[in-house]
């Protein structure tokens, strides 16, 4: 039996990771066999490029550059880490996958969409989540959450403009991907946030 594969998609600290493990709980609970990964990352391959691209030391790194770092960490991962869990029958819980490229080098740095689906269409071959689920807190709340941008980490440092054209540019993919992506309004407490996921989860049949 194939896995599910459900990808989170918001904000820096709009709360996927508090949310992942909520749902994770909730999994563990009814016996559904999963794993937690994330973007860029997963594998040690995948660790490698995520370091390069969030050093904060790398200022110099190009819009470019980094868009193909990020499709080249997705493949890797798709193949080392998600594809795996999935064929052994496991739901896949991915913090980020293709629209956060879309968000973040699209409508926050400025490159086409057309650029970045060209290249993450050699990345993922149409390889598509189930399900996105947008933490939906606007980027300045989500950044009060976390009490500021980390220094250490050159996308957080790049500044409170880029990351508002972000938060409308998941706005815009939202519309433009109403079918394959599902906002949950993160207002409330994390467990009321939770509950919306699995409610979301449970009216599409994903989860029992
Ligand atoms: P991370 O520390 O995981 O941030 P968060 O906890 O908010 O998810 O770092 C991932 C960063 O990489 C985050 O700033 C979003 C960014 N990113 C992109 O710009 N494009 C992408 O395709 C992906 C997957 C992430």
């Amino acid at each position: 039996m194939k896995g599910r594969f459900i990808a989170f998609e918001g904000c820096e600290g709009a709360g996927k990771s508090t949310q992942m493990r909520l749902l994770s709980e909730y999994l563990t609970a009814r016996g559904v066999p999963h794993i937690l990964t994330r973007e860029p990352g997963g594998g040690h391959i995948s660790e490698s490029i995520r370091n390069i691209i969030l050093d904060g030391k790398n200022r110099e790194m190009t819009d470019e550059c980094e868009a193909l770092l990020y499709a080249a960490a997705r493949v890797q991962h798709l193949s080392d880490t998600v594809k795996p869990a999935l064929e052994r029958g496991e739901t896949v819980l991915c913090d980020r996958y293709i629209f956060s490229s879309f968000a973040y080098q699209g409508y926050g740095r400025g490159l086409s969409l057309g650029f970045l689906k060209a290249i993450n269409a050699y990345a993922i071959e149409n390889f598509m989540p189930d399900v996105t689920l947008f933490l939906d807190i606007p980027s300045s709340n989500a950044f009060d959450r976390k009490h500021g941008a980390d220094p250490q980490d050159r996308m957080e440092q790049a500044g409170e403009a880029f990351h508002k054209r972000v938060y409308e540019g998941y706005r815009a993919l939202l519309r433009d991907y109403s079918e394959q992506i599902a906002a949950i309004d993160c207002s409330g407490t994390k467990y009321e946030t939770s509950a919306k996921i699995v409610q979301c989860l449970v009216s599409r049949g994903f989860i029992g």
